[in-house]
């Protein structure tokens, strides 16, 4: 998940990482009133989860509180990369000598987590990266060990700090870290990090991504996910724990198991082709325990797809034997009731799956066809979107 800045500032002000004062506004009303309590000249920041918001007009200077509240109209509302501003934050101004860059993330690759330091930073940085990578240090952080004051100092030298700026940009460095391992983040990257007039280190701009998997030692971070973005049928899904990807097509997919699900996805499309090209409408994973709850939870995110008009059953019994999932899908269409309102097609395979197939064959539920083979099943799946289209 990624934050927005103004909250990536909250976090970096809560690990002591030097920051300077800023307020979310919605209106230019509130910026205005944001601009006076903070006094002088600020920043007025739209907050979009894209980088280069600088160049794109959303990060202006203010002098007065009405300069903020013009350049608030402004920016509320405008669409930088394909993200509308409906927040701008409103920053104390502060007086630049110098821009520098930071950051330390995850390296997948090398098992390892990887620091990156410059004192070219400000907006060029993926520039600076392509056009002169020498002037962008590159150091290993061991997870081991983290970034302590001497892994600080070696980030500091290897990116050309002066002697003078070493100790406050160390000191930041070392905060950077404390955000990053303490909120159990993939990414923390501060561009710029500044030096301002009179010699104090800041960091004027903050990106962080954390890691959803540590969510569970991490109860603070579910207030920090923006709700209003999020695809209600994914944030449906996710509600469900049910492992949910919606797609562009017409043909509602459940199955057990995630690779089960993507080879289901294919037949689909394959079959697809031979009725007027429909495709599948997602992925849904519902895992091993296939039960009545969880099946009719996946059933009503993907009936609630109004792209969707015909659904795919595809399960393997297993541990859950293929009677438990007929029982389930059963129970799942009582608990739908008539919000249960598109074709079915339901093969099970696997363990008990003759006592699977008697279940539903005895149900004889209106909507449900059943198919032997998972080509025929996409077959029908297929055919029956299109018919409904
Ligand atoms: N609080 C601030 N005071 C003064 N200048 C700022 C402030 N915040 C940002 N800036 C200037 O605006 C530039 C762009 O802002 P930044 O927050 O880095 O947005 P982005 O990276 O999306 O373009 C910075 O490089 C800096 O020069
Ligand atoms: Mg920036």
């Amino acid at each position: 998940m990624d934050l927005f800045e103004y909250q990536a500032r909250d976090m970096f002000e809560a690990h002591g990482v030097p920051v300077l004062a800023g307020i979310v506004a919605h209106t230019p009303e509130e910026a205005k009133a944001a601009a006076e309590k903070i006094g002088g000249v600020v920043v007025v920041k739209a907050q979009v989860k894209v980088g280069g918001r600088g160049k794109a007009g959303g990060v202006k200077v203010a002098k007065t509180a009405d300069e903020a509240f013009e350049h608030a109209s402004n920016i509320l509302g405008m669409d930088i990369k394909g993200h509308t501003v409906h927040t701008v934050m409103i920053a104390q101004g502060a007086d630049i000598a110098e821009e520098y860059y930071f950051s330390v993330l995850l390296d997948r690759a090398n098992r390892n987590y990887l620091a990156m330091c410059s004192v070219e930073g400000g907006m060029e940085i993926e520039q600076l990266a392509v056009e002169r990578p020498d002037a962008l240090a590159r150091v290993a952080v061991d997870p081991a060990v983290g970034i302590d004051s001497a892994k600080a100092a070696e980030i500091v030298d290897a990116a050309g700090f002066a002697p003078e700026l070493r100790e406050g940009v160390m000191n930041a460095i070392i905060k950077l870290w404390d955000v990053f391992t303490k909120e159990d983040a993939t990414l923390v990257e501060v561009n710029p990090l500044v030096k301002t007039g009179s010699g104090e280190i800041l960091a004027l701009d903050g990106k962080v991504s954390l890691d959803e998997n540590a969510d569970f030692r991490q109860p603070g971070h579910a207030a920090l996910e923006d709700k209003a973005a999020a695809d209600p049928l994914e944030a449906k899904a996710k509600a469900n724990d049910l492992n949910y990807v919606k797609l562009d097509g017409q043909v509602g997919i459940i199955g057990n198991g995630a690779g089960l699900v993507m080879s289901t996805l294919d037949v689909v499309a394959y079959a697809g082709e031979k009725h007027g090209n429909v495709k599948p409408a997602n992925f849904l994973d519902i895992g091993g325990g296939a039960s009545a709850s969880v099946m009719a939870a996946g059933l009503d995110v993907i009936l609630n797809d109004e792209q969707v008009k015909s659904v795919f059953v595809n399960v393997f019994g297993g541990i859950t034997a293929c009677d438990a999932v007929a029982n389930g899908i059963v129970k799942a269409l009582e608990i739908l009731g008539d919000e249960a309102n598109k074709p079915l097609v339901v093969r099970l395979d696997g363990n008990n799956v003759d006592e699977g197939r008697r279940i539903l064959a005895e149900a004889n539920h209106p909507l449900v066809t059943l198919a032997t083979t998972m080509d025929e099943g996409a077959d029908k799946a297929a055919e029956l979107a299109y018919a409904a289209r």
